[in-house]
């Protein structure tokens, strides 16, 4: 039977949320995965250290004796300075930055984001050396939000030259495109974009599952997104984005934002780039690129994939991933 190892899978952006759904989810990430950055968009939002620290204690309950590494994060606040960042560093890995009320959970976000508002805190993590990650919507027109907000990345990397810049959850031609434009703009890239385009969502029965930020775009730019993904363009890591809400949160008027991947991605993506013949190229993509970029050093971990067909359980807990129901054709090694 064809199989592949993967050597230390990381997921680049995951959400755990908190109390009973954490203690559903978390385990599903790090049985597959040696390591992944944590979303700060609790409510209220992760801001200081205690809240940190008290968050990955509850992250390392509800993931027990699994050898997995929660890269922590803050959100972003333009009040945070030196002094305070000097004093975070040594328990994080990285800042998120939401423009405020563009996704869940982000209305504690930034308002302005002009270069002097930003400026106190962006020089302290230039020079902390702490990666800066970007929710990049504007509040225009959904298809165009992520366009949009272009000039803000073309901004923040030219005033910022030293400061590592990461697209979150990239979804169209223009921000693959500003990758070789600017040494200091990185991206991750989801499962879901790399498989969907808006009308796998809207265009016929909605499909609330499917439903996230940034919206899934066009065929063109699907396009663009699988060819840094398959090709692993060194710029370019595998963050899942996935994104829990409860079933009736999801499956209701006025649904959450967020498709669940974390159980599914790894069989997937093994689908996705053998059916592409690029499966060398998945070492990369999930694992090499992330270290080179965040100059880290996973925990330890082999991760063996066969190619078998493995049929997606219809729910984990009141979650509902991707491809539920339906037959992936690649399957986590028993
Ligand atoms: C995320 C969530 O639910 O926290 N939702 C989403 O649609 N991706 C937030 C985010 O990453 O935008
Ligand atoms: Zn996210």
């Amino acid at each position: 039977m064809k199989k592949i190892t993967i050597k230390n899978p990381l997921d680049m952006h995951l959400h755990l949320r908190d109390e009973q759904m954490l203690k559903v989810v978390a385990p599903l990430s790090s049985q597959n995965f040696s390591g992944a950055i944590i979303m700060p968009n609790l409510v209220p939002p992760v801001t200081s250290i205690k809240e940190l620290k008290n968050y990955k204690n509850r992250i390392k309950k509800a993931i027990g004796d699994d050898n997995f590494k929660p890269y922590m994060t803050l959100f972003f606040k333009d009040s945070y300075d030196y002094k305070f960042l000097k004093k975070a560093k040594k328990h994080i890995t990285a800042i998120k930055l939401y423009p405020a009320g563009i996704t869940t959970n982000s209305e504690g976000g930034v308002d302005n984001l002009d270069v002097e508002s930003l400026k106190m805190t962006l020089d302290a993590m230039s020079e902390l050396k702490i990666p800066l990650l970007v929710h990049g919507e504007s509040d225009g027109f959904v298809m165009d939000r992520e366009s949009e907000f272009a000039v803000v990345y073309e901004t923040l990397a030219v005033s910022f030259p030293k400061l590592k810049i990461v697209m979150e959850h990239i979804t169209t031609k223009t921000s693959a495109d500003l990758l070789d434009k600017f040494p200091n703009l990185y991206a991750t890239i989801t499962l879901h974009h790399l498989y969907l385009i808006l009308d796998d969502v809207a265009g016929g029965m909605l499909k609330p599952h499917l439903f996230c930020k940034p919206i899934a775009k066009r065929y063109e730019d699907r396009d663009a997104l699988l060819n840094l993904a398959l090709n692993a363009h060194p710029k370019v890591m595998f963050g899942s984005d996935s994104a829990p809400h409860p079933v009736d949160k999801k499956e209701s008027c006025g649904c959450a934002a967020g498709v669940f991947t974390a159980p599914i991605a790894l069989q997937a993506l093994a689908q996705l780039f053998e059916q592409n013949k690029k499966l060398k190229n998945l070492q990369k993509f999930v694992s090499d690129n992330a270290i080179h970029i965040y100059e880290i050093k996973p925990r330890k971990k082999e991760i063996t994939l066969v190619k078998k067909d493995y049929k997606v359980p219809s729910s984990y807990g009141d979650v509902v991933p991707m491809f539920a129901g339906e037959s992936l054709s690649w399957s986590l090694e028993e």
